[in-house]
């Protein structure tokens, strides 16, 4: 079951600020389903569609979904590019968001004999340590903008690897993790430091797509995502620059959404 509503920010919504729409899902693979079909259908109707995209545990389930559903499309015109990467770390190494890509999305969909029409490496794009940040805002102004950016949220508010404290004027740059950040992901890092450092689209980068689709499941994000509704719009949260966004969608499970309270539910 989901549940549609619009946010009018429990009071403290300004004139200024647009809608924010919020969809609110039983579980985590009803809201995977729901993005992967956004995703499709995208990519379905859009000639040259350009896709913005999130790694992380949460959007793992959705690039699952969407693999099936577009199993049988033609994606050599599909243009990719992902928020961030660690600095440090050989695209080959299995803890890097360019591995991980390649695990949980692209290497079932990459162009090859058997699938003529899969996508093309040369349209995929991850920021690299060794590439200057400049080109890759380049490149992204160049062959967007991106149509929808799919976005998670880090427990202390980050978006792409956006921490505490970025400007929402800032583009594409290599920034410090936080700690909060670094002890979050150490999991994927067994018994070694995660990396300090970190090359991510900055707040107005992520700000220029057409439409914004932030996920977020588990209870371990709810008290983020009570924040990012309910506290003033600033770089001390990240997440809340998206409630500037004429475009954005929140997809929540019933976990993410458990502190939201009563909302305004449309239907
Ligand atoms: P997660 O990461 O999906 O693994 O929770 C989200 C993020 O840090 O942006």
């Amino acid at each position: 079951m989901r549940l549609l509503i619009f946010l009018l920010f429990f009071g403290t919504l300004t004139a200024e600020e647009p809608r924010l729409r919020i969809e609110i899902f039983d579980t985590p693979e009803e809201l995977a389903e729901a993005c992967a079909s956004k995703i499709a259908r995208l990519i379905q109707t859009k000639k040259n569609c350009v896709l913005g995209l999130a790694t992380g545990n949460t959007p793992i389930p959705s690039y699952r979904a969407l693999a099936n559903k577009v199993a049988q499309t033609d994606l050599s015109e599909v243009v990719t590019f992902n928020l961030d990467e660690y600095i440090g770390l050989a695209p080959e190494d299995p803890r890097s968001f360019h591995s991980f890509m390649e695990t949980h999305l692209f290497s079932s969909l990459l162009e090859s004999p058997a699938r003529p029409r899969g996508f093309k490496r040369s349209n995929l794009h991850i920021p690299e340590g060794k590439q200057k940040a400049e080109e890759y805002e380049a490149a992204i102004a160049r062959l967007g903008p991106i149509d929808l950016q799919i976005l998670g949220i880090g427990t202390n508010g980050h978006i792409g690897f956006a921490e505490p404290g970025s400007p929402f004027e800032s583009k594409t740059s290599v920034v410090q993790l936080s700690e909060n950040t670094r002890r979050d992901n150490q999991p994927a890092f067994g018994s070694d430091p995660v990396p300090e450092f970190a090359i991510t689209m900055g707040i107005s980068t992520i700000l220029q797509a057409k439409e914004i689709l932030l996920l977020a499941t588990g209870s371990k994000k709810a008290e983020i995502i009570r924040q990012m509704l309910t506290q003033p719009i600033s770089p001390w949260i990240p997440a809340t620059a998206v409630r500037l966004h004429p475009n954005a969608t929140l997809f929540l499970d019933r976990e993410a959404a458990s502190l939201l309270g009563s909302l305004h539910a449309k239907d």
